[in-house]
């Protein structure tokens, strides 16, 4: 299991714009152990950190991630949309940010994000290369995807990693599909699972994190039910309420 039942959603999207170093940043300032981030590749085959497909949203710039490269990523601003104090920020590239997440001691579960499975054959390779090369230890690492192919990559190159399964709402093979993968974890949306559900995935013997939970109250059961972790944008809500009742 991952030391981290508080685990920053795309660094702490609350306190930071989204997937920047800033992000990073402020989660391990908020007391987070852990922080989620989510990885794509350019056109290039670089490995950058970033959500949508698009630069639109978090970016000044547009179009799809696919039609930038290693030089011109560098030039969109992905900070002012979020507030003036961030002007400057950049699309971190994978490789710093692991950097950053190695300095400041964090762990990191990388979320791969793919359009297609040749992209994800690719973005899993590539990653496994670059976990390997910031020599991160691999107890501080967990990659998870909605995409099994991506998963299927980075293990191939990478066998010691470790691995979650990521779904909305669980399909009804989640174990198997879980036990294929020689995945650890279990990711799903918070909205979707039920008490019986969790309780089978703790008893099948894997971890179970939900996303992205931002009411600390709404989520209490939740915890009773077995759920080791989550990924909220709020860290600061969960971290200074302490541990949540009836957890160790
Ligand atoms: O990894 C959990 C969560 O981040 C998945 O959804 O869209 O926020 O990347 P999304
Ligand atoms: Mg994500």
């Amino acid at each position: 299991m991952i030391a981290a039942r508080i685990i920053g959603h795309r660094g702490a999207s609350s306190l930071a714009p989204e997937n920047t170093l800033a992000a990073i940043r402020a989660a391990a300032n908020a007391g987070v152990r852990w922080v989620e981030i989510d990885a794509r590749l350019l056109g290039d085959g670089t490995a950058v950190i970033h959500h949508d497909e698009t630069v639109e949203r978090c970016t000044d710039g547009t179009g799809p991630l696919s039609r930038y490269d290693r030089m011109s990523i560098r030039r969109l601003d992905a900070g002012r949309w979020y507030g003036d104090e961030f002007a400057g920020e950049r699309i971190p590239l994978l490789t710093e940010a692991l950097i950053l997440i190695r300095d400041l001691g964090l762990g990191v579960n990388l979320e791969l994000k793919a359009a297609s499975r040749s992209t994800a054959r690719r973005l899993g390779a590539v990653v496994a290369g670059e976990l390997t090369a910031a020599t991160m230890p691999w107890e501080r690492v967990l990659v998870s995807s909605f995409e099994p192919t991506v998963l299927e990559a980075s293990r191939k190159q990478a066998p010691s990693l470790l691995i979650g399964c990521l779904w909305s709402r669980l399909p009804r093979d989640w174990q198997q599909q879980a036990v294929a993968l020689g995945a650890v974890s279990i990711h799903c949306n918070w909205r979707y699972l039920t008490e019986q559900t969790a309780h089978a995935v703790k008893a099948a013997g894997f971890d179970l994190y939900c996303y992205t939970v931002n009411d600390s109250k709404a989520f209490l059961p939740y915890w009773q039910w077995g759920v080791d972790g989550i990924f909220t944008d709020r860290p600061q809500d969960f971290l200074l309420s302490g541990p949540p009742i009836g957890v160790g």
